[in-house]
């Protein structure tokens, strides 16, 4: 559990210099990952690049996957290898952008989310962790892990 916390908050250090510029409408609905953020389909390759990145989606800190030219990867979470059998798009994009509705104690950051954070910067609020896009490219790299 230590590590954990320890990973949650470089998680919210790091963000907190890496947040996107708003682009898209934060989701309040009741089904947040029924519907697509953007009308652009989500690139794989730019998704996986986003994984990939230490600054920005950070994943890595916690999940391992198929990337191969990453050599520290975490062990808080569940592999991503098989996402996109395990989950429909809807389901993946509804854990991209907060993955805390689903379950109210995870560690997984929100990549989509504006409220509810009390103590964020003023300057910060309104702002997103990942652009609706982004969230996009990854659901569509995710989705694409079948094995
Ligand atoms: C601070 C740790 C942390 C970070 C960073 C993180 N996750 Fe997670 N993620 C988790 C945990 C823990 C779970 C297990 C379920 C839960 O706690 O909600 C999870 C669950 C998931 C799942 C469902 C896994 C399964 O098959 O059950 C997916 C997909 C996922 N995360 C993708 C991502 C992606 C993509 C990123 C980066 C954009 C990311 N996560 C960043 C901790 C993290």
């Amino acid at each position: 559990m230590a590590r954990a916390v320890l990973a949650l908050g470089l998680v919210m250090a790091s963000l907190a210099g890496a947040v996107a510029q708003g682009s898209g409408s934060p989701s309040t609905g009741a089904d947040p990952g029924a519907v697509a953020l953007t009308d652009v389909p989500g690139d794989p390759a730019r998704g996986r690049a986003i994984v990939a990145d230490r600054r920005k989606g950070l994943c890595l800190l916690c999940h391992s996957g198929p990337i191969p030219e990453e050599r520290f990867m975490g062990n808080l979470a569940p592999a991503l290898d098989g996402a996109g059998r395990r989950w429909s798009a809807a389901e993946l994009r509804a854990r991209l952008i907060d993955a805390s509705r689903l379950n109210p104690e995870t560690i997984m950051p929100p990549y989509f989310r504006t409220e509810g954070f009390e103590r964020m910067a003023p300057a910060l609020r309104g702002r997103t962790i990942l652009t609706a896009q982004e969230i996009e490219d990854v659901v569509a790299y995710l989705a694409s892990l079948k094995e």
